[in-house]
């Protein structure tokens, strides 16, 4: 176990993002299913928002669980058109979801103050935030990566009740450049930006560094993923395009194993 921390389990979740049909879901899923005897990993699925009821029934005694792409920061029932709760979520069997995404970051214009509420909300709705964060390529290369990182994590630690947010959240590492674009960060990238985030947040509160798992995303697929998942700091991914293919997620699977 990393750290020697039964928390960090490693987990691999597939983003299906805005892809499927009704017929593609429920072969995707049946077939993730079946691969899955003997490895030994989290495993998580998120599909677009209409398909989870579909996928919920699908997984009903599975060990496989199920997420959503976001959730909205009201928990509860209201005028938020086009939104989910965390109440919604949870009636179809929905424990995770993604926030933070760097699709809805920079597509759609969520600020670091919106994402830090959704986090909030999933968290006091008994949804585990999937907590993304992750720097653009000019921004790398302008060196200003671990400023942007602290930032964007900071948006969360320094709310009143921070830390305990952060003790319940899973963190994913996604590099804005290797997302879709079939460039990954080497492994040694990941690591040294996964460390980071560690000791930004031991500065604050050790066992909350020590414990908080975090996945790599981008570009993550059968070919490199080991590598991705041998590096110390870094407990598993999230996955994009690979997770689309049953035998290229089951690989990705097998790899965190
Ligand atoms: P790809 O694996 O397609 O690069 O997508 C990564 C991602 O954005 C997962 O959330």
């Amino acid at each position: 176990m990393k750290g020697n921390n039964d928390m960090r389990r490693p987990l691999v979740a597939g983003n299906w993002k805005m892809n499927g049909t009704q017929e593609g879901v429920i072969e995707l899923i049946d077939g993730i299913k079946s691969g899955l005897d003997g490895i030994n990993v989290e495993v998580l699925v998120c599909p677009p928002a209409i398909f989870i009821g579909l996928v919920g029934a699908r997984l009903e005694g599975s060990k496989v669980k199920l997420g959503a792409q976001n959730i909205c920061q009201q928990p509860e029932s209201g005028a938020f058109t086009g939104e989910l709760s965390a109440a919604m979520l949870t009636e179809f069997g929905c424990r995770y979801a993604i926030i933070g995404h760097s699709e809805r970051r920079h597509v759609y214009g969520e600020s670091d103050k919106l994402i830090a509420e959704r986090v909030a909300a999933a968290v006091a709705g008994n949804v585990t935030p999937i907590f993304c964060i992750g720097e653009l390529l000019e921004e790398r290369e302008n060196g200003t990566t671990e400023q942007v990182i602290a930032q964007q994590l900071d948006a969360v630690l320094n709310l009143d009740n921070g830390i305990v947010l952060l003790k319940e959240t899973v963190l994913a590492y996604e590099p804005v450049w290797a997302i879709g674009t079939g460039k990954t960060a080497s492994p040694e990238q990941a690591q040294a930006v996964h460390a980071f985030i560690r000791s930004h947040l031991a500065k604050q509160d050790e066992a909350l560094a020590a414990g908080i798992k975090i996945l790599y995303g981008g570009s993550v697929n059968a070919a490199n993923a080991e590598k991705l998942f041998g590096m110390p700091d870094i407990d598993g991914g999230l996955i994009g395009g690979a997770s689309l293919k049953v035998n290229d997620f089951l690989a990705v699977c097998k790899a965190a194993g």
